[in-house]
């Protein structure tokens, strides 16, 4: 931590969830359909979903932890699958249950940060073409006008959507692996993102978020994007971000983007910007006219002449094969206000390790928080952490890498909160109460 360094007042301190991760049972999903059509042992998909960690029913429980353990943020998701499980039909049943949760999230004294889509969509949006059907911003800002009838119970931060330019390389590859692999209705013999999964098993794809990718084996570095998927999501983000301020002007809208913290070898300056630029910079840049933009960063990637490196063979890894490397997320704030430039400010919506032992979250969050600390005293406009993720939950094909900071157990869903909740909730809880005398870090 920088000499004397606070806390600013109201930085808001938090853990994050996604609905498909930790609700269960979100049947309407192109996802789900994946899960079911890949089928058990299938070698990319090793779990299904299935309850997940039962959340739709235990976030008033969720939330009892989190504001007791000291947060003062709590970001989750709204499922679109759930509001408009069939095209034009909206549930309002489901827009209920997620009023509940913004009011129970105010309630506890919790800063609701909403995301509107996080990887899942509807199975009749992606059947009829996702992204880049020419009519997709226009569905998704219909979503976005229900979407803010829940947020007006009194949300700030609302995000459109989650990682889009890992939505962009995802669909890159399935465009290149798409052949004959095309019925999303999850009842014939694969669908899209099977598709996807198939195309990782090829050493040259992504090492991270690929649906039903097996986490242990990873290659580095990730396919580019389509460009024109690029601009699809860049269309839909600008129409729902208009949909929701037509429909309360008040909401501070953003996207939140997947940052892989390239570095680059001496002399690779240029081979890293030219990497960077279609998988991350674009999507970036896309956000200065935005209220805000999330920072999500867990490692880093090495950028030589010839593009990505392996991670250094002593590396410590984490149980999603990644690099341990805490700093990442204070390169990848760096990053980030570098592009969007001074008055967009910043969220850390998702920054975590996936481990089985909670003293190399409690050393990993330790030394993320310094760096955000530094980046902080540096001015750079940062107003939140939020860690990923609260709850133990669905990793995308597993649950095996843990990132939470509460353990759940599968069977009864009974939640014990780890030490590392204790800690940053300790931090959270004095950087609330007296931000002049916040401790510097939350490990001892
Ligand atoms: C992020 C995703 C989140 C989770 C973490 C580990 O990129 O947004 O859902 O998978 O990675």
């Amino acid at each position: 931590m920088p000499a004397g360094f606070r806390w600013p007042a109201g930085f808001l301190f938090g853990a994050s969830t996604a609905p498909h991760q930790v609700e269960g049972n979100n049947t309407s999903s192109d996802m789900w359909a994946f899960e079911r059509a890949a089928g058990p042992g299938h070698p990319l998909l090793k779990e299904r979903s299935g309850d997940a960690v039962d959340s739709y029913h235990r976030w008033p429980e969720d939330m009892d932890l989190l504001a007791g353990l000291g947060f003062s943020a709590y970001r989750f998701g709204i499922e679109w699958a759930r509001i408009e499980p069939e095209q034009g039909h909206v549930s309002r049943a489901a827009v209920a249950h997620y009023r509940a949760m913004v009011r129970g999230a105010l309630d506890r004294g919790l800063t609701p940060v909403v995301t509107l889509h996080h990887f899942t969509s509807p199975l009749w949006f992606t059947a009829r073409g996702g992204w880049t059907a020419p009519d997709a911003p226009e569905l998704f800002a219909a979503y976005a006008t229900t979407a803010a009838e829940i947020l007006g119970e009194g949300v700030e931060y609302v995000a459109t959507l989650n990682e889009p330019n890992m939505i962009a390389v995802m669909q890159g590859f399935l465009q290149a692996a798409a052949s004959g692999a095309a019925d999303p209705s999850g009842s014939g013999s694969g669908t899209d993102l099977a598709a996807a999964a198939a195309a990782a098993a090829d050493p040259e794809v992504p090492d991270r978020h690929i649906p039903g990718q097996e986490h242990g084996a990873v290659a580095h570095g990730l396919p580019a994007p389509d460009p024109a998927v690029t601009e699809a999501l860049i269309r839909a983000h600008r129409a729902a971000r208009a949909a929701l301020k037509a429909a309360d002007p008040r909401l501070k809208v953003g996207w939140t983007v997947a940052n892989q913290v390239y570095q680059a070898e001496p002399g690779a300056e240029a081979a890293a910007a030219a990497y960077s630029g279609p998988r991350e910079d674009v999507f970036l840049a896309a956000a200065r006219e935005d209220d805000w933009v999330g920072v999500q960063a867990y490692t880093r990637t090495r950028i030589g002449p010839d593009g990505p490196l392996p991670a250094p063979a002593d590396a410590e890894r984490t149980l999603t094969g990644w690099e341990f490397y805490p700093p990442s997320v204070g390169h990848a704030i760096r990053h980030t206000a570098g592009i969007v430039g001074p008055d967009v400010p910043i969220l850390v919506t998702e920054n975590g390790i996936a481990t089985a032992d909670d003293t190399r979250r409690v050393a990993y969050t330790s030394g993320a928080l310094a760096a955000v600390a530094e980046a902080v005293a540096d001015g750079i406009d940062v107003r939140g952490y939020l860690h990923w993720s609260a709850l133990d939950n669905y990793e995308w094909g597993s649950y095996r890498p843990t990132f939470g900071l509460i353990a759940v157990d599968r069977e009864t869903f009974e939640r014990t909160p780890k030490e590392s909740a204790r800690l940053l909730g300790a931090l959270a809880a004095a950087a609330r109460t007296a931000p002049t005398d916040a401790p510097d870090a939350p490990a001892g």
